[in-house]
C-alpha cells in the first residue's frame, strides 16, 4: 500500500497529498487520457540521486506530444520542480511519478476544450519484482495477449491507455502462477514485458526488439545499451522471435521499477542454467555501481537532490 508524503506538485504549486483529487468527468476518467513517467530517486553514498531526471521529462513530453497535448511546463522547469518535491517531501530513496491529464470541462471524445492537468507525486517504493528475483531470476510466460499493433495505440507514448493492453498482460501471468508475462507483438515477434523491456543473450551477444517491435523506449533499457557498449559486450537491436526465449543463454527484463532482473524460465522452459547468468550478473554490477553511487557516473544519469536546510 502507498504511504502517502506530504505533498505533491499539481499545475506549478504544492498542495497536500489528501487535496490531490480529480472529477469523476475528469476526460482522462473515461477515455484514459493521461500520459506519465515512472522515476527513481535512489539513495547513493553522496545522498539521495535521481536517476536519468531529464530523460524521464523529456519522454514524458513526447508521450504528451503524441497525444496533441500541450503541457505548460519545459523539461528544465518539470526536472527542477521533481527535485523541489523531493527535498520538500524530505525523501531519500522513493519512486516519482509525473502525471498530465486531460481533465475536467467537455464530455465527449474530442478532447481539445479539456484543461491538461499536471502532477507530480512521490512515495518509498522497494524492489518491484522482489530482493531475491535480482538474484535469482523470476518464472514468466509468454503471454496470450499481444502488444498493440502499430498505429492504433503508439507505443512510444507512455500513455494510460497502453497500460490496459499492460494490465491484461499482468493479471494472466499470476492468474497461471508466473511472476509477469512476455507479450509479442501483431507479427508474432518478442515485444516486452507488461512494465519492462527484455534482453536475450545468446552465444555472447545481446538481442533486443527494436522500438519498432511496439515497445516503450525505455531509458533502462538505454542504459544497459550504453553499460553493454562500455564493457565491451556486442549488443544489437533486432527482431527476436518466440523460440530465442527458450534457447537462449540468459534473458533478463529491464525497467524503472525491475531495473535488471533475471528471467529463469519462459513457459516452464528453464533458460540457460535456470539461474541469473553472468552478463545479467556484470550489467547489474555497473548498474547498480552508478545508482548507489560506487562507480563512476560516466554518463551523467544522476541528479542529486538538494538537501533542505532548516
Ligand atoms: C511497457 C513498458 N515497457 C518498458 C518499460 C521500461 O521503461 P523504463 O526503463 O523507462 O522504466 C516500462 C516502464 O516504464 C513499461 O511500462
Amino acid at each position: 500500500m502507498l504511504t502517502p508524503t506530504e505533498k505533491i506538485w499539481h499545475n506549478g504549486h504544492f498542495i497536500r497529498w489528501e487535496d490531490a483529487k480529480t472529477h469523476v468527468l475528469s476526460h482522462v476518467v473515461s477515455y484514459g487520457s493521461s500520459v506519465f513517467e515512472g522515476v527513481r530517486c535512489y539513495e547513493t553514498a553522496q545522498g539521495p540521486a535521481v536517476f536519468r531526471l531529464r530523460e524521464h521529462m523529456r519522454r514524458l513530453l513526447d508521450s504528451a506530444k503524441v497525444y496533441r497535448m500541450e503541457l505548460a511546463y519545459s523539461v528544465e522547469e518539470l526536472s527542477a520542480a521533481v527535485l523541489e518535491l523531493l527535498r520538500v517531501n524530505k525523501m531519500g530513496a522513493c519512486y516519482v511519478r509525473p502525471l498530465a491529464f486531460r481533465g475536467y470541462g467537455e464530455v465527449g471524445v474530442n478532447p481539445t476544450k479539456n484543461p491538461m492537468e499536471v502532477y507530480l507525486a512521490c512515495w518509498e517504493w522497494g524492489k518491484y519484482l522482489g530482493e531475491e528475483a535480482l538474484a535469482e531470476g523470476v518464472d514468466v510466460c509468454v503471454s496470450s495477449w499481444n502488444r498493440m499493433a502499430p498505429n492504433t495505440l503508439p507505443a512510444l507514448s507512455k500513455a494510460g491507455a497502453n497500460y490496459m493492453n499492460s494490465q491484461l498482460i499482468k493479471m494472466e501471468a499470476l492468474a497461471n502462477g508466473y511472476s509477469e508475462g512476455i507479450a509479442l507483438d501483431v507479427n508474432g515477434y518478442v515485444s516486452e514485458g507488461s512494465g519492462e523491456n527484455i534482453f536475450v543473450v545468446r552465444d555472447g551477444k545481446i538481442h533486443t526488439p527494436p522500438l519498432g517491435a511496439s515497445v516503450l523506449p525505455g531509458i533502462t533499457r538505454d542504459a544497459i545499451l550504453t553499460l553493454a557498449q562500455e564493457i565491451g559486450i556486442p549488443v544489437v537491436e533486432t527482431i527476436v522471435p518466440r523460440e530465442m526465449l527458450y534457447i537462449a543463454d540468459e534473458v533478463f527484463f529491464s525497467g524503472t521499477a525491475a531495473e535488471i532482473t533475471p528471467i529463469r524460465s519462459v513457459d516452464r522452459i528453464t533458460v540457460g542454467a535456470g539461474r541469473r547468468g553472468p552478463i545479467a550478473e556484470r550489467l547489474q554490477k555497473e548498474f547498480f555501481g552508478v545508482i548507489e553511487g560506487k562507480r563512476e557516473d560516466t554518463f551523467g544519469w544522476l541528479t542529486p537532490v538538494p538537501v533542505l536546510v532548516g
